[in-house]
């Protein structure tokens, strides 16, 4: 950990969400192309894994892929899927000597099936690790993620399990892709665009926010620490009193 950020290790966030956005912009501005910006990123996914592990994150979740970048170029999407694939098959040192457990959130039926297989294998390699979750969205969106859970409550109605009237917000959430986790305390958006992009819309309704102007590649673990160090000093009130208001009528 850094000596220069302190960091409150009785208040470290149990699950921090992050859309590692400014990857293009990285390798653009350097006359590369794009798919050098993402070689780079997962330069910062490690950083930044081994980072949350460091201070005792429980589950990290990083927004690798949405359904919305199918449309990108045909070389993109492939060089970003090589990636992931190299990526899953290097990394898994760090994932044993850590303790992480890699979960997947998306619709993992779309991939090819080299792609599959690779997550598949990742899947079942690190299933009993227990440190931290590293999550991956991948095809994934909010509003896939909300249609497909309306889709599966709207079965067991019709099949009888469960009255329209019983459905309420943790029956929603059970219904979710991220059901096995809880909703992120802290929610980080590098590269300076300040949007939320079809990211976990249901499960951020009172997570904090943190947005910083640096590209995705240039990340660093201090500026990570700087954005927990930051979540640490903010007064969570989700929608009441803080308590030291509490007793106030
Ligand atoms: C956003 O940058 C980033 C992505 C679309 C992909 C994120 C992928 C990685 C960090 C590397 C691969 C990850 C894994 C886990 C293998 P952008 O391309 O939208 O950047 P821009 O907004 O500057 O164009």
């Amino acid at each position: 950990m850094s000596a220069d950020i302190p960091i409150r290790t009785d208040k470290v966030p149990r699950h921090v969400a992050i859309i590692m956005d400014g990857n293009g912009r990285w390798a653009q501005m350097r006359n590369l192309p794009r798919q050098e910006g993402h070689i780079e990123g997962v330069k910062a996914v490690r950083r930044i894994t081994r980072a949350a592990c460091k201070i005792g994150i429980r589950y990290l979740t990083l927004y690798a892929f949405s359904t919305e970048n199918w449309g990108r170029p045909k070389e993109e999407v492939s060089a970003l899927m090589a990636l992931l694939v190299s990526c899953l098959h290097n990394e898994m040192p760090l994932f044993m000597e850590n303790g992480i457990r890699l979960r997947v959130i998306g619709q993992e039926e779309v991939f090819a099936p080299e792609v599959k297989a690779a997550l598949d294998e990742a899947l079942a390699k690190t299933a009993g690790n227990t440190r931290m979750d590293l999550v991956l969205a991948l095809s994934y969106s909010a509003r896939w993620e909300l249609t497909e859970a309306v889709r599966k409550l709207a079965g067991e109605v019709r099949e009888g399990r469960l009255e329209p009237g019983d459905i309420d917000a943790s029956s929603i959430s059970r219904a979710l892709a991220t059901s096995f986790m809880p909703d992120p305390d802290l929610l980080i958006r590098t590269s300076g665009e300040y949007r939320i992009s079809n990211f976990l819309l249901w499960q951020i309704a009172y997570s904090e926010l943190f947005f910083s102007p640096v590209l995705w590649p240039d990340f660093t673990e201090d500026m990570f620490y700087g954005a927990i160090a930051d979540f640490q000093k903010r007064d969570r009130r989700f929608g009441k009193l803080s308590s030291s208001n509490q007793s106030k009528s």
